[in-house]
């Protein structure tokens, strides 16, 4: 298979609130690189590294980062001058990277006041790749990815392009920005931000489980694993929603978590945390617990970090959770807000 030229230059994105941090990233995985912040676009990061894109992906599949959401490479790019978008026409060499026996899908991204809509972009490229290569194309799940990113500058569009496997992304989704579709019956905005952690960790849930949920009211994450056959013991001290009372697969302890470890707790397959408080103080809680998880279990906790010392609160709490859990894992999820979602695992498992 003919494979499109590596590049050096790329597009990084990550939360406004958390570029600067996400630069740090980038710099400590190659410190000759040039980063500059898109103004037109926030969250977006132009970067041209020394090291080539592969070799940083292949390196952030192993260990990714915290804060840099998603990677694209660019392999075209145009200056268009006024409103207009045109035609798009794919180079040769895009053409012949894409692999004919694999799923594709294209994204784009616009970023300011433009006249068309990313579908318009996606149809017509799409359009090119099945008629050149005849790849199948497939929305959600794709082996290789065409990514499109167009500015509304000044005086005109840029339009960036470029492809790579889905794995190199750091994530599936358009610049790792994670929809799901709102469920009616939703108790808190809370839910989306376990949804996706159970998507991006790969959290293992056997129907029939016990779930622990400490600071668990108003209840979307308790109601997010009832859906998923949990059995849950909710700990909270404030009320859950009415909408659970009557269901026996959730037991509500009104109760800190505090005192909820004091009371011998059973065994859990899930410990999850989405308490408010210090980070360092819900490691601690965290590590209190540990004894209290199945050896193939595994705990979500979230992270709040203050605007000051924010690194310096992410090191701590790392650290006071890795002498008990030796795997932790942590990324700035989209549905996070002023936080990050830190993944646990009690024993390294055999893949
Ligand atoms: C952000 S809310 C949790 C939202 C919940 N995950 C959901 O999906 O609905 C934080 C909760 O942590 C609880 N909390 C704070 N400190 C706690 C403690 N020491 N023990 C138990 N719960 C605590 C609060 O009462 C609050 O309900």
């Amino acid at each position: 298979m003919k494979t499109v030229a590596d590049t050096h230059t790329w597009l990084g994105t990550a939360d406004p609130e958390f570029l600067d941090l996400a630069i740090a990233e980038v710099e400590a995985a190659d410190p000759e690189a040039a980063v500059q912040r898109l103004v037109e676009a926030p969250g977006l990061l132009w970067v041209c590294s020394q090291r080539s894109f592969a070799a940083l992906a292949q390196d952030w599949q192993v260990v990714p980062p915290i804060f840099l959401r998603h990677i694209c490479p660019i392999h075209q790019e145009w200056l268009l001058s006024g409103g207009s978008l045109g035609k798009l026409s794919l180079s040769p060499d895009i053409l012949g990277g894409i692999d004919p026996g694999l799923s594709f899908s294209v994204q784009t991204r616009l970023f300011g006041e433009l006249n068309f809509k990313p579908f318009q972009v996606n149809q017509a490229l799409a359009e090119q790749v099945i008629s050149a290569t005849g790849a199948p194309l497939e929305v959600k799940d794709p082996q290789q990815i065409l990514s499109v990113v167009i500015l509304a500058l000044a005086d005109g569009i840029r339009v960036y392009l470029g492809l790579s496997r889905a794995l190199q992304n750091l994530s599936n989704w358009a610049g790792g920005i994670h929809r799901f579709r709102r469920d009616p019956g939703q108790i808190s905005r809370a839910e989306f931000k376990l949804l996706e952690a159970i998507q991006v960790f790969q959290v293992p849930l056997q129907p029939g489980g016990r779930a622990l949920d400490l600071g668990a009211a108003p209840g979307g994450w308790t109601q997010v694993l009832r859906q998923h056959g949990q059995e849950v013991t909710a700990v909270d001290p404030a009320e859950l929603d009415g909408r659970l009372a009557q269901d026996p697969g959730i037991h509500h302890r009104r109760l800190s978590a505090q005192a909820y470890l004091a009371s011998r707790p059973g065994q859990f397959h899930l410990i999850l945390n989405d308490m408010r408080m210090d980070g360092r103080d819900s490691a601690r809680l965290m590590t209190g617990f540990a004894p209290h998880l199945e050896p193939a279990g595994a705990g979500v906790m979230t992270l709040k970090l203050p605007g000051h010392r924010r690194l310096q609160v992410l090191q701590q709490t790392l650290s006071i959770l890795q002498g008990t859990f030796p795997v932790v894992k942590a990324r700035q999820l989209f549905h996070n807000r002023s936080e990050v979602t830190l993944y646990l695992q009690p024993l390294q498992k055999a893949d």
